[in-house]
């Protein structure tokens, strides 16, 4: 309708109904280092009202070394607005975000700043997981060197110790004993690392995820998970997915000998759910096709969460905090979702971790790409 239709002028733009529908968090800080003003974004990304944010000392939100308080000093300090990328915010109560932070300042005198806090977009979080892509690749073309270069030499070395073991005194047979189980464990780590193939794509098959969330709480409540109690939460209406039984049961496997790993001994529980999303798709590698991403698996559990220090390098190969660990297992992880067109996501949770994958459905022949 024009003005000229009788239609009563447009009332003036509120700043306050314009900000409250800003998606990035916006928050004020007051030269006491004070919560002055929030917005709903910022309600939601700190997951408390209003009442309880505004004049709440930041130190209070945040752990002391949090990064955005040297953002706010730096800008206090006189200096101009100041932004950084993909920094990690862990929230007080154990919550981490990876987001992109603006601070300006908001009032020379009064010294008041203006902080932005805008989440950074799947692909970004993504990109952690995809950026070690090459590291999966080394691995692979180095377990295929170890196989043929240590592995076979070992086995040699291995049975020439037993051939000895007869005719060496009784108090020194340990010592042979000790020969094999460390080529063992040698072999093993090899064999771990060769796991991450030889970069053919995989042979897809519809998958039915249960089946493969069945063979892992099986697999894991007679060995390594047997005190952890696994609750389940399946949609039971998800098409099947596009890929290989076998390798989505070593990825399952690996998170929730993970999330095993992580819980404590009393109480340890472990969150397996499904269910259908809409909306996310990915650009397949080296091709203008998008591939839909519908189907999620969840994974989390009550352990202490991901370490700060391990966060950046969560999928990296041999990345461990773990004494016998190698640090292969999420790596792998990723490999194989990658190699499916799925993503892995990881988020730390008021209580425990919570890895997010999404995987292809399969498509009936005959059905076009998007
Ligand atoms: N659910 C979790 N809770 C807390 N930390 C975790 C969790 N999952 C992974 N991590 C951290 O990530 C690191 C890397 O995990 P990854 O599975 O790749 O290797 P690993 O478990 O240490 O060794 P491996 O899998 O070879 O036994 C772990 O050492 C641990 O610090
Ligand atoms: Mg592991």
């Amino acid at each position: 309708m024009s003005p000229g239709d009788g239609a009563v002028a447009a009332a003036p733009f509120d700043a306050g109904t314009v900000l409250n529908a800003i998606p990035s968090a916006v928050m004020a800080i007051d030269q006491a280092d004070a919560v002055a003003f929030v917005n709903p974004a910022a309600e939601q990304l700190f997951g408390v009202s209003r009442t309880v944010l505004e004049s709440r000392p930041l130190a209070e939100l945040l752990p002391f070394d949090s990064p955005l308080f040297d953002l706010i000093r730096r800008v206090g300090d006189g200096g101009n607005g100041v932004s950084d990328y993909g920094v990690a915010l862990l929230l007080s109560r154990g919550e981490s975000h990876l987001v992109d932070v603006h601070v300006s300042l908001l009032d020379e005198v009064r010294g008041d700043r203006l902080v932005m806090l805008h989440p950074c977009s799947v692909a970004q979080r993504l990109n952690r997981q995809l950026s070690h892509r090459g590291g999966a690749r080394a691995v692979a073309g180095l377990g295929a060197t170890l196989a043929h270069e240590v592995k076979n030499p070992l086995s040699g070395i291995r049975g020439a110790a037993q051939l000895l073991e007869p005719s060496v005194p009784e108090d020194e047979r340990p010592l042979i004993r000790l020969i094999c189980d460390e080529t063992d464990r040698i072999c093993a780590l090899v064999d771990r690392m060769e796991a991450f193939g030889d970069g053919k794509p995989i042979e897809r098959r519809p998958v039915n995820i249960y089946q493969v969330l069945e063979r892992v709480t099986r697999v894991s409540g007679s060995g390594f998970g047997r005190s952890v109690r696994i609750v389940e939460r399946y949609d039971p209406s998800l098409p099947e997915v596009d890929g290989d039984h076998d390798l989505l049961v070593q990825v399952f496997l690996n998170l929730i000998k993970n999330a095993a790993e992580a819980v404590p001994a009393e109480g340890g529980e472990i969150r397996l759910s499904t269910q259908y999303t809409h909306g996310l798709s990915m650009r397949v590698a080296n091709s203008r096709e998008r591939v839909e991403l519908p189907i999620l698996v969840e994974v989390r559990d009550n352990g202490p969460g991901v370490s700060e220090e391990m966060v950046p390098h969560l999928f990296e190969p041999f990345v461990s905090s773990k004494r016998a660990g190698t640090g292969l297992g999420l790596s792998l992880a990723a490999k194989i979702v990658g190699d499916h067109g799925g993503v892995i996501e990881f988020q730390n949770q008021p209580r425990g971790a919570l890895f997010r994958v999404r995987l292809p459905a399969h498509r009936a022949p005959g059905r076009q790409a998007m």
